[in-house]
């Protein structure tokens, strides 16, 4: 198969039916956080016993149709020694691989931040491809208060965005390009909304600057959210406001949307994914590439426990239900009538 059809293949994978991607690529100070919540330390085997769990999750495919990988986990094996990402691909759901290697202070831009990993990346992909990975992952964040983040920021995170998805499509390897506009801090939606805008629009001209094949590509962005300590904003507002954004900065060529929670409980980042839904007919495919938002409440299930693994799948099954009816816009009619 040429470059571009098996772009195309991953891209028709990926974005499949009322189906979402499951966000498992927790670096190691990350996950070791997460565990921590729950008492458990982290090491490889239960970083392993983890994820392995999550995959095994019987059903999975019918709502999930990507999972995002750490590089560790790509070269780890389930129980019965099926390496993970071949656990994954026998189901259905595409092997994808989070490739930046975090993010640092900028230089001369106190309080903004930059992500590396770019050196080498070309040579890394061709590893991981060889590893099963056909999509990989790249997050850029922005702090935000009334001057963050600054033109530099914006300009710098935007032109390693569109480097990195250029090497990735030029090894088809599908890039997920994921500017994530922090919910830290007790800025209005309003900030929230100029920032994210300004964003966008500076990450797709860097792209087509860098000739990235907008068909080829998904866009993981956050939402249109008040900061964390400024109160929330009601399913209705945070669907009208994301959408007026990306309708203003995200071309219609770009196949799917697929939002991070980045904070938002499990049930928030449901109800606001299902609001956007129903204010369609809408250009792009708009679905949801959540971490904490999926994991939680099978974390909370599991603690740990082997006993406890058959009710953390069924954990995970059902929130992932939740957000396939999101998709579609159907979530909060279920409710309604679950409540009735
Ligand atoms: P959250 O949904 O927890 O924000 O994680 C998504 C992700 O991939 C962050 O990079």
């Amino acid at each position: 198969m040429d470059t571009r059809s098996e772009l195309q293949a991953t891209v028709d994978a990926m974005v499949h039916g009322a189906k979402g991607l499951l966000a498992a690529d927790e670096s190691g100070p990350t996950i070791a956080k997460r565990f921590d919540r729950i008492g458990v330390a982290s090491n490889e085997e239960s970083r392993r016993a983890w994820r392995n769990l999550l995959l095994s999750t019987p059903g999975l495919a019918e709502f999930i149709s990507g999972v995002i990988l750490y590089e560790e986990t790509l070269g780890q094996r389930a129980d019965d020694g099926t390496p993970l990402p071949e656990l994954a691909a026998r189901q259905g759901i595409v092997p994808g691989i989070k490739v930046d290697k975090g993010k640092l202070a900028l230089a001369h831009a106190p309080g903004d931040e930059i992500t590396e990993g770019l050196d080498g990346l070309a040579k890394r992909l061709a590893g991981y491809r060889q590893q099963g990975a056909r999509f990989a992952k790249w997050r850029a964040v922005y702090n935000v208060s009334d001057r963050l983040p600054g033109r530099l920021a914006i300009r710098a995170n935007a032109e390693a965005l569109a480097r990195y998805a250029a090497i990735c499509q030029e090894a088809g390897i599908v890039p997920i390009v994921e500017p994530e506009v922090l919910m830290d801090g007790a800025h209005t939606m309003a900030r929230c909304a100029e920032v994210t805008e300004a964003v966008l629009h500076e990450v797709f001209d860097a792209l087509q600057q860098h000739a990235v094949v907008f068909e080829h590509m998904l866009l993981k962005p956050s939402m249109v959210l008040p900061g964390k300590d400024a109160g929330q904003a009601a399913p209705a507002e945070v669907a009208a406001q994301t959408l007026k954004v990306l309708r203003r900065t995200v071309p219609a060529a770009v196949p799917g949307i697929f939002f991070l929670s980045g904070g938002q409980t499990p049930a928030e980042a449901t109800a606001n994914l299902d609001a956007m839904n129903r204010l369609g007919p809408l250009p792009w495919r708009l679905s949801f590439s959540y971490g904490r938002a999926l994991q939680e409440p099978p974390l909370l299930a599991w603690r740990g426990e082997p006993a406890n693994a058959a009710l953390a799948q069924r954990a995970l099954l059902q929130r992932s239900r939740l957000n396939a009816m999101a998709c579609l816009g159907q979530y909060e009619a279920a409710m309604e009538n679950a409540a009735a």
